[in-house]
């Protein structure tokens, strides 16, 4: 989604200038216009040629420095903006903003842009707490400009406390949600399960499967991209969870029954991408079981359809993770679940299934008319899926 947008990124004098930098080569990879302007303070931290060196564009410092297609106009960058995103913050730059100063190109640009502004504060967590900068932020969250952090940790001056820069990662993650907040999902929720249950034997064993739950990860950061509020039921994954997005971890397959039941009260949409355990073990031995020379045989019993017992007036729709037989196999789930669409996924397929970064997918609908799509990155096949479930939604926003 941010193929092509026309990011301004504000750097002000930080330590975590370095980490805005870090922004600016993710925001750049993932296809966006990146025009960095820096201020004579950021330019402490960092360097324009550094900096020019990942956003592959020109680097902007002065108001007065007439380079590229800024001799158009000192507004230009503002005007042309998709987005404005400043970070690191610094309190002297949300203070000159607060008070509508114009004094540096970056403080301009932000008074002439009619597109979203994100502040990423950073500084000692005694300035933060400041009453004068808690009354700025107060001013800026009040005319509209979205604030992200900052977080708690170890700061420059050595102590610790509410002062750092997030994460660039979740700097994009914000940056997405708010360019998509009037996406086709906007005022929808949508529920997604993801990563594979756990169904435990012993204290230190369970049965489990080979579920990373990336792909239900992408489905929910392709909701949310859409505008939409999003609840992530996951099962342990390895994944950090998507800025903006509810996660509500769970283990087992009861637990994901439970928590995505009490999701779907007043829920849109249900996306069932995880891998469910279809059993479990009968009994959960209390203390570690021991090895013996003799074979064991587990009591397995069958777990709850959390598909089938969820009930309402909401799109729902399942993947099927086959192995053979993959369109009557899905099907035959499809029909057996009620579903308004079902993702058949074909886990031998090259590049497919479990733990891939991409997926080989056919959506089939109610009337039995399949779309196979290529195989796409696990984003894209989200999109995909969202777009073909955006028309099915049941009730008004
Ligand atoms: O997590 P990744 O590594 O990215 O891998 C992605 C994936 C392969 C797990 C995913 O694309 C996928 O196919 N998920 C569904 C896997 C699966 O368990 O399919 P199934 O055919 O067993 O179940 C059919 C549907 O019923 C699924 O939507 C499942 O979530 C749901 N189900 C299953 C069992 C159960 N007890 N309750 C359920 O609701």
């Amino acid at each position: 989604m941010l193929e092509g947008k026309r990011i301004v990124v504000g750097i002000t004098g930080s330590i975590a200038a370095h980490k805005g930098a870090d922004l600016v080569s993710k925001l750049t990879q993932a296809g966006a216009k990146v025009d960095v302007v820096l201020t004579e303070s950021g330019a402490r931290f960092v360097t324009p040629v550094a900096l020019q060196g990942l956003s592959g564009r020109p680097v902007y410092t002065d108001v007065f420095a007439a380079t590229g297609d800024l001799a158009i106009s000192h507004v230009e960058l503002g005007r042309r903006a998709d987005a404005v995103v400043i970070a690191p913050a610094s309190a002297a730059t949300m203070a000159r903003l607060a008070h509508g100063l114009a004094d540096n190109l970056l403080c301009l640009t932000v008074l002439a842009t009619e597109a979203p502004v994100l502040l990423a504060p950073a500084m000692d967590a005694l300035m933060f707490e400041n009453a004068a900068t808690q009354a700025n932020l107060a001013i800026l969250r009040e005319r509209g400009m979205t604030i992200i952090g900052p977080a708690e940790g170890r700061l420059a001056s050595g102590m610790r406390g509410r002062g750092r820069m997030v994460e660039p990662e979740a700097i994009v993650g914000a940056l997405r949600r708010l360019l998509g907040r009037s996406g086709d999902l906007a005022g929808r929720k949508v529920v997604v399960s993801a990563g594979g249950t756990q169904e435990p034997i012993d204290p230190v064993r369970y049965v489990g499967n080979y579920s990373s739950g990336k792909m239900g990860y992408a489905i929910a950061e392709a909701a949310r991209d859409r505008g939409a509020r999003v609840v992530l039921v996951s099962a342990p994954v390895a994944l950090s969870t998507p800025y903006g997005v509810e996660k509500v971890p769970v283990t087992t397959a009861e637990e994901m029954r439970d928590a995505v039941v009490a999701a779907c009260a007043g829920a849109d949409v249900l996306i069932m991408a995880a891998a469910v355990a279809d059993y479990r073990p009968a009994e959960r031995a209390g203390q570690k079981i021991k090895r013996t020379k003799e074979g064991m045989t587990l009591d397995l019993v069958p777990t709850p359809d959390i598909l089938a017992e969820v009930k309402g007036d909401l799109v729902r729709v399942g993947f099927a993770a086959e192995s053979e037989d993959l369109m009557r196999n899905a099907s035959e789930k499809m029909a057996r679940k009620g579903l308004d669409l079902i993702v058949a996924n074909d886990i031998t397929a090259a590049g497919s299934g479990f733990g891939t970064d991409t997926n080989q997918v056919t959506i089939i609908d109610k009337s039995g008319a399949a779309e196979t799509l290529p195989l796409l990155s696990k984003y894209e096949v989200a999109c995909r899926l969202l777009d073909r479930v955006v028309p099915l939604l049941k009730r008004s926003s």
